[in-house]
């Protein structure tokens, strides 16, 4: 297949293919559960999103886009079309499970379990709601907001007000609002809140008291609506800003918002990990490892010569980070891959 030729013409289908790309990822994740093909799918995406700046040739292009991913883009280029994905689209099974694991509580396992009990629409669920976890009950109440992206503007709002009442509940807390928003999205999916404080290391005893005192407070301001799930050092719930402004035309949406607290001495790692974006953590890791280095949300470890890894070494910033494995520093807004 001429490779180079592909590349160029794909330049004028870039976004339509990118999501064609998606939806193939979504239906090996959930309704195939094979979750190698859906990291080829993203890998692939990543990829394309990059060229021309980055792939020089061919060979290297091929790299990330293997075989058979390279054939469904000379297909769609050809044709306009991909069979397997309007037979995914067609058949029933794939497209109920899929619609299913977009209600957050269900993952693939629960949707096809739902769906042979033919449960498949937001109505079905509604039906048999006492069968739904406390999770999914949550999902199904709030689907249509938790499907709305959350515009900047209002993240921007909601980092000043989480800021805000947290010096409250204790000056010392350091919170940073991550995922893609720090990344300078102009959309977010959902709230990444890290939290550390200088009590609270991972060689101290765990400190549940530092997450839920933050927790209760934002429920008692009646910003954290509800709650998903509580656990020692994570958090996931529902929140909504209230409309002080007195336009009653202004009303916000539940926004699905997660909490975690990390011992100061992994907060930069957590931080690295939870800004993402995870083609980009993926990337950064493998580097590491080719620089002898073993690096996960909370350390970064050398590896000796045996494959064992050492201890965790200090970490006072995302940028010791990239120094250790002799990588450029990358702003926080240019790490989509
Ligand atoms: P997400 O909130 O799932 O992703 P996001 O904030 O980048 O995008 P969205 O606007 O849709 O919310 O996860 C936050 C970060 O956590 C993500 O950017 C990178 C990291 N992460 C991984 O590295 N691997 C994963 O599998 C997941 C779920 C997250
Ligand atoms: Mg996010």
């Amino acid at each position: 297949m001429p490779v180079l030729r592909l590349w160029s013409s794909l330049q004028a289908h870039l976004p339509i293919t990118l999501l064609k790309g998606r939806e193939l990822a979504n239906y090996e994740k959930n309704v195939n559960r094979a979750i190698h093909k859906y990291n080829a799918y993203r890998k692939a995406a990543s990829v394309i999103a990059k060229y021309p700046q980055k792939i020089k040739s061919g060979t290297e292009a091929k790299d990330g886009v293997g075989a058979k991913i390279a054939e469904k883009i000379d297909e769609y280029l050809t044709t306009g079309k991909l069979r397997k994905l309007e037979k995914i689209r067609s058949d029933d099974t794939s497209s109920s499970i899929n619609f299913l694991t977009r209600v957050t509580g269900i993952g693939p396992a629960a949707a096809r379990k739902f769906y042979d009990e033919g449960v498949k629409t937001i109505e079905d669920l509604k039906k048999i709601e006492h069968k739904l976890n406390h999770h999914q009950q949550i999902g199904l109440k709030y689907f249509e907001e938790f499907e709305k992206r959350i515009p900047r503007s209002e993240m921007e709002e909601m980092e000043a007000l989480i800021l805000q009442e947290l010096k409250q509940v204790h000056p010392d807390y350091i919170g940073t609002i991550c995922g893609s928003y720090r990344r300078g999205a102009a959309s977010s999916g959902d709230i990444d809140i890290l939290l550390t404080h200088p009590d609270f290391n991972s060689q101290s005893k765990k400190q549940p008291r530092l997450l839920h005192a933050v927790v209760e407070h934002l429920e008692s301001i009646g910003f954290i609506t509800d709650t998903l799930s509580k656990g020692d050092t994570k958090f996931m719930g529902v929140c909504q800003l209230q409309n002080n402004t007195g336009n009653k035309n202004k009303n916000y949406d539940h926004r699905r918002i997660d909490i975690r607290l990390i011992p100061k001495d992994q907060y930069y790692c957590g931080v690295l990990y939870f800004t993402g974006s995870d083609i980009f953590n993926k990337n950064m890791r493998t580097l590491a490892l080719e620089k002898g280095f073993t690096l996960n949300e909370y350390t970064i470890r050398p590896v000796g010569t045996t494959g064992m890894a050492g201890e965790p070494l200090q970490v006072d910033s995302e940028k010791d980070i990239f120094d250790y494995i002799q990588m450029k520093y990358r702003e926080p807004k240019h790490r989509s891959e």
